[in-house]
């Protein structure tokens, strides 16, 4: 049985404070890991997982004071005295990551760490990450880690690797069982705040119309890339809410509720 789950960085941070850590929900999400992993050792399965997490109040505001101000248009963010900002950005990361894993491990959950920013790249819109590692970790019972981070972008440039461009590239790539996103709301929700349940070919382009672009901390897409993303992977995601008690363990165990992206 393999998962891959995406927990966003608005459920481990405060987004507002630089450098927050939630460690109620930290705790809760790592117990309730380990409680997944338990209740497939108890049924004699195994839960092989990957974990991704997102940059939260540490990749963001750190990346956003390398980011060209005058750049008016969102889609072509330019970054600038990278020679420092690549390992600026890096370390709040590495900071950031190394809390989650200590955590997990505080758990017996083998938490492995994969810094994406040492061998990630992209190049023409596409990404170079090679899974050899990952695969031979996961065969052996670890639990690889990998985080949003900043890497490089063709022959000079710089860009962020979202954890939403980790879940769906490594969804398709590995083929997992369950393919999940915790984020802190219920799920996608449509003009009245209630949850889409499904979202496929029938409904992708209505729904794609009125997600809000995401807040001005947030460098990344927020819902909208997420949904984009995971539509364009071809295979089952779910988008939950993982500030609720219980919710990762029921993902776990793939009886959560949210919204299904097919
Ligand atoms: C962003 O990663 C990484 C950096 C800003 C360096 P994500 O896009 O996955 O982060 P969250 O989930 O929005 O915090």
């Amino acid at each position: 049985m393999l998962a891959i789950l995406k927990l966003g960085g608005s459920i481990l941070c405060d987004k507002n404070v630089p450098f927050s850590i939630k460690w109620d929900n930290l705790e809760r999400i790592s117990m309730e890991i380990r409680n997944a992993i338990d209740y497939y050792d108890t049924n004699d399965d195994k839960l092989n997982l990957i974990i991704i997490h997102g940059g939260g109040s540490f990749g963001h505001p750190v990346a956003k004071k390398y980011l060209n101000k005058d750049n008016k248009n969102n889609n072509k963010k330019e970054f600038y005295n990278m020679e420092k900002g690549f390992w600026d950005i890096q370390k709040a990361m590495r900071k950031f990551n190394n809390i989650v894993i200590n955590n997990l491990h505080d758990y017996d959950i083998p938490a492995v760490s994969i810094q994406p920013s040492s061998f990630i790249a992209f190049d023409k819109g596409e990404i170079h990450f090679d899974t050899y590692a990952i695969e031979g970790m996961i065969k052996r019972g670890l639990i690889p880690v990998i985080h949003g981070d900043i890497v490089l972008d063709g022959e000079s440039n710089y860009k962020i690797f979202s954890g939403d461009h980790a879940l769906p590239y490594l969804t398709k790539k590995l083929k997992p069982n369950l393919s999940l996103h915790a984020s802190d709301v219920d799920g996608v929700l449509d003009s009245n705040n209630n949850v889409i349940e499904k979202i496929n070919s029938e409904n992708i382009n209505n729904v794609l119309k009125y997600l809000k672009p995401s807040d001005k901390n947030d460098i990344t897409g927020g819902m909208y890339l997420k949904v984009m993303e995971s539509y364009n992977s071809g295979i089952k995601t779910i988008i939950f809410n993982g500030n609720k008690k219980g919710n990762i363990y029921s993902a776990l165990i793939g009886e959560v509720r949210g919204t299904e992206i097919n």
